[in-house]
């Protein structure tokens, strides 16, 4: 299977490069942002126009909210009008297409685990981008796959730590660590999602699917105190009584607004048979193995 893969520098992108680089299976493409730049239209059709894959999976995106409420234009082009040329040159290629969004396209003013079929509504300017991602994808192409993720953790460039290497870090040099403790969501294993789009991929399935691991919701703080406590089960010695809870609305260093229950659950993939998450403690015990 020939596999074009975009944002291989990024958290997400990374595992597939790590995971599929060594797969017999796939032949890997990863064309650096210099080639395929998704802030430029022109430049995504007619590079992807001319190369040749079965797959093309679409990890790149801009991430960062305060990036996106900076600069809405480029969320639009990379988020939005990049992901619906990808979908448009699959759906003339007869190639499959992944692409990636997030539990962020929820509100997140109720709790409970969100469903698929759950109605979105962002409520800041990355989430409304990744949402109008996804219509745009599946309005250009009936065969693509929308996987949302969240908070991934997992191997990664030492410029891109997770909230997991980010906490572990801090705790093992003995520093006091303020997490905020009253918004919550799902830790999620990126090698874990490749497995998934794999599976997904194999069974031909389509439109939106939640990968994440298996769990109730987490809250920064809880996510951060359960790592502590996996870790010190499994020998690091680190300061697991010194995380503070504060409260999302005391934290003066976030500009845009973040949602507050978007924790999901993979129901399709439960329901169709494709795969039962692990529990996510299951998954960071085996990413704290790697590390
Ligand atoms: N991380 C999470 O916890 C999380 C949670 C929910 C959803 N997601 C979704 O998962 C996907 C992957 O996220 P991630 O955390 O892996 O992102 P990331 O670590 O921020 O990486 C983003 C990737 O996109 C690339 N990129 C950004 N702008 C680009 C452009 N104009 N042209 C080409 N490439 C560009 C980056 O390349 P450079 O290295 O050159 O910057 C990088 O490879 C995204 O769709 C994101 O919305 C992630």
């Amino acid at each position: 299977m020939r596999v074009l893969l975009t944002g291989s520098t990024g958290r997400l992108g990374g595992a597939f490069l790590s995971l599929w680089a060594e797969d017999n299976e796939v032949d890997l493409i990863t064309p650096s942002r210099q080639e395929l730049n998704l802030s430029d239209q022109d430049n995504v059709r007619s590079f992807l126009s001319q190369a040749d894959f079965d797959l093309l999976i679409n990890a790149a995106a801009v991430t960062g909210l305060e990036q996106c409420l900076d600069d809405p234009d480029l969320a639009q082009r990379v988020n939005v009008d990049a992901p619906r040329v990808m979908a448009e040159i699959c759906e003339d290629k007869s190639a499959r297409f992944v692409h990636f969004s997030t539990d962020y396209v929820f509100s997140g003013e109720q709790s409970g685990m969100k469903m698929e079929a759950d109605a979105a509504g962002a409520v800041n300017i990355y989430g409304v981008s990744k949402r109008a991602g996804e219509l745009a994808v599946l309005a250009a192409n009936d065969d693509a796959i929308v996987a949302r993720v969240s908070w991934l953790f997992g191997p990664s460039s030492e410029q891109r730590p997770s909230h997991l290497d980010h906490v572990l870090d801090r705790a093992v040099a003995g520093e006091q660590q303020h997490l905020i403790c009253d918004k919550f969501s799902m830790p999620t294993f990126t090698h874990d999602v490749v497995h998934w789009v794999r599976l997904l991929v194999d069974a031909g399935s389509s439109g939106i699917y939640h990968l994440c691991n298996g769990g109730e919701p987490e809250s920064w703080y809880s996510y951060g105190q359960e790592v502590c406590k996996l870790a010190a089960a499994m020998g690091y010695v680190l300061n697991e009584d010194d995380l503070v809870p504060v409260a999302l609305a005391d934290v003066d260093f976030f500009r845009e607004k973040r949602p507050i229950h978007t924790a999901m659950t993979p129901a399709r993939m439960i329901q169709e048979g494709i795969a039962v998450p692990r529990h996510w403690h299951d998954a960071a015990t085996d990413y704290l193995k790697m590390r």
